[in-house]
């Protein structure tokens, strides 16, 4: 399919005028007495909020009967709002419909896989292919639109809110006609639909487009097509898209000064969306993070901020949602510890966030969210959470003055590749082993590399990580002739690769690659899959993990590789017992190729394993400088860079559970959880802390 253009960036404007951070919330008036609004704005001034997201849920109080607008409540909270130096980012207010449409219009209504209605009850109940719902929701954002047309307040337009959360997939009637018409669009005749699906297998040949139906019901126990199911996955993500390109271009006929975006979801292990494609079509990127609490917290915020990054190609993006401290949606659900509310706000800062918000202002006192946290505390505002917010408030107001906002993420010397279609394909049924997955990949190396006091990049396939002296593809199980051909352009140039497992088993279209994995870029790697091998933890007497000789262990997957080109250099193997079939096969090897090299991991391994064996790769790569040019594994250590390369902020997070001793490189802006010596030279973190830090003057 033909590439998208990508819209420009623009960024809100302050009402102030002045650059700075943006700070704050969800606001949710429609759900309190008028009479707490002066006592929210009081409690906002304190605390520094200077924006906040309106109307994400009031569409039933902004249009209570069909064509019956009420903007009063809506005008009067903008205008107390405004007046206080706060701007509004307004929603197109469509996320949830009110219960006067969907009753007059059942058919909006998704469809699950067994052709079950999904009712009212909670939100995004609606499906994107409605015609009628769309019109009733372009009817609302033409209202928004022109109502709010002059309103000086309002900085931008919040679309929609996180598609997909809650109506990824429908298996309508309507959703069926438009996946037909988006097949259609793909691949023009239906023979090109038989052979990218492979319809000859159990006989599903396809004579005519309307005979495509979505993946529904097929019986327990049974298989879909995967061709078919991959597909679904993208038509699903850009019958979403569509969806929220409809509103937001009625929104922008209407108001073309005001920057506009939506939500994502982009986390470690969210994949609601192909949000690389996505983000195309914002005027900035916006993204929610809910922690994952316990060990990966710091390392699964980071991660995912830094594809977030990525996505937004290097622009400063905007942190829309996340937890002051515990949410409501886990079965427990863990308050965060002292120190974490500002921590995880400065880690979002530091990989590139202009815009600090939270998820909500004031905690609600009914609905389904009533015990997630939020800015203000059920218990008010002489609470730890409260003084932590208003702290967080003059810390980001300090960072503004200093110049932080508009810097840019510097970047990291390794960019690890994700790719969304591969994690779909890849977490279809009927494989190797339902125990992994492309996307559970790129973290594992994350944290590996952070052992090895590395920070890398997250970058999407199509992202360009041609700039960077090393390029891994973890387990990334789509490769298809592009990509092998800028692999091959890459590595001939004298990049460094490192493919693993899993990778280059199939091309596009999940049709697996014949001649040995991984497809294409084989002779990039000097060797060939025969087989894969995956383990079955937990079952003695039978393959359960395999040993290597450097003395790390597989497990889960390994590559049988039945052949290695002349000038490979092999360098680890197994050593297992004969009945296995793997003692003394190859596991890790290196390739000259060009002017570059690339090495092979051909197993899985947990991320402290990857860290023991990252030396022996980087030395085999002859990069083993990357590791020395870096810092100290016990800290996560990021940097923003000004525009003139003059101004750099340096970020300093504890990773461990221990207090760690920090050398300081320049002026102490904000520390959180953190103490500058006597003599300024060095400063201690204790747990969950962090420090900023300016330094001027260009590098060497
Ligand atoms: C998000 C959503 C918010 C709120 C929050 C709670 O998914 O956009 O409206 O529900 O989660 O964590």
């Amino acid at each position: 399919m033909s590439k998208p253009t990508r819209r420009a960036y623009r960024w809100p404007k302050h009402l102030k005028g002045q650059q700075s951070l943006w700070y704050g919330c969800d606001y949710n008036p429609d759900q309190w007495p008028e009479d707490t609004w002066d006592e929210d704005i009081r409690l906002m001034t304190k605390a520094g909020v200077n924006v906040v997201a309106l109307g994400v849920f009031s569409w039933s109080r902004i249009e209570p009967s069909q064509g019956v607008f009420d903007f009063d409540w809506l005008d009067r909270i903008i205008d107390k709002l405004g007046r206080a130096g706060i701007g509004v980012n307004l929603a197109s207010a469509t996320a949830s419909p009110p219960l006067w449409l969907t009753q007059a219009h059942p058919e909006v209504l998704l469809r699950d896989e067994r052709g079950d209605t999904v009712w009212p009850g909670a939100r995004q109940h609606w499906r994107p292919t409605s015609p009628i719902f769309r019109s009733y929701a372009l009817k609302l954002c033409r209202a928004m639109a022109e109502h709010y047309r002059n309103n000086p307040y309002l900085v931008a337009w919040h679309v929609g809110n996180e598609y997909g959360c809650h109506n990824r997939f429908d298996y309508s009637d309507d959703a069926m006609r438009a996946f037909q018409r988006w097949c259609r669009r793909r691949y023009k005749d239906i023979d090109a639909v038989n052979r990218a699906w492979g319809t000859d297998f159990w006989s599903q040949r396809l004579s005519d487009f309307s005979q495509i139906l979505p993946p529904r019901f097929i019986g327990q126990g049974n298989f879909q097509n995967p061709g078919r199911m991959l597909d679904f996955e993208r038509f699903s993500s850009d019958a979403l898209k569509d969806f929220y390109m409809a509103e937001r271009d009625t929104l922008a006929e209407i108001t073309p000064d005001i920057p506009l975006t939506t939500n994502f979801m982009v986390s470690a292990g969210g994949f609601a969306l192909d949000y690389d494609d996505w983000g195309n079509q914002v005027d900035f990127v916006a993204n929610d993070h809910y922690v994952t609490p316990g060990r990966d917290h710091l390392e699964e915020l980071a991660y995912s901020s830094s594809l977030v990054d990525a996505i937004a190609r290097r622009r400063p993006w905007w942190l829309m949602e996340q937890s002051t401290s515990a949410v409501n949606w886990r079965p427990v659900n863990l308050r965060k510890e002292p120190g974490q509310l500002e921590r995880d706000s400065l880690a979002h800062l530091a990989l590139g966030a202009d815009a600090i918000c939270y998820f909500q202002w004031r905690q609600s006192r009914a609905g389904a969210e009533k015990f997630h946290s939020a800015m203000l505390p059920h218990a008010g505002e002489d609470t730890a959470v409260f003084r932590d917010v208003c702290q967080l408030g003059r810390d980001l107001q300090g960072l503004s003055q200093a110049g932080l906002a508009g810097t840019t993420l510097a970047k990291a010397p390794v960019a690890l590749v994700f790719d969304y279609a591969s994690q779909w394909a890849s977490s279809h049924a009927a494989s190797p082993s339902d125990r992994v997955e492309h996307g559970q990949e790129p973290p594992v190396w994350y944290r590996a590399f952070l052992d090895n006091a590395i920070r890398p990049d997250v970058l999407p396939v199509r992202a360009a990580w041609e700039e960077y002296p090393l390029v891994v593809l973890p387990a990334l199980y789509l490769i298809d002739a592009d990509l092998s051909k800028r692999l091959h352009k890459y590595v001939h140039g004298g990049g460094r690769l490192i493919v693993t497992w899993g990778s280059g088993i199939a091309d596009e279209q999940d049709r697996v690659w014949t001649g040995g994995y991984p497809g294409p870029p084989r002779d990039l790697l000097g060797l060939s899959v025969e087989e894969c091998a995956p383990m079955a933890p937990g079952t003695p007497g039978l393959l359960d993990h395999l040993d290597l000789t450097n003395g790390v262990r597989a497990q889960d997957w390994a590559d049988v590789i039945g052949h290695l080109d002349k000038g490979t250099k092999v360098l680890a193997g197994y050593r297992a017992d004969p009945w296995t079939g793997m003692d003394g096969m190859p596991a890790m090897t290196v390739h000259d190729w060009g002017h570059g090299k690339a090495a092979y991991l051909g197993c899985r391994l947990d991320a402290q394993d990857l860290a023991k064996v990252l030396p022996a790769l980087l030395e085999a790569l002859d990069i083993a400088d990357m590791r020395s040019a870096q810092g100290d594994p016990d800290l996560l250590r990021v940097e923003r860079v000004s525009g003139d390369d003059r101004t750099r902020f340096v970020f300093l997070f504890n990773r461990t559970r221990h207090p760690v001793q920090v050398q300081l490189e320049g002026q102490a802006l904000v520390g959180s959880l953190a103490s500058v010596d006597g003599d300024g030279k060095q400063a201690s973190l204790q747990v969950n802390g962090a420090l900023v830090q300016r330094v001027v003057g260009h590098r060497h």
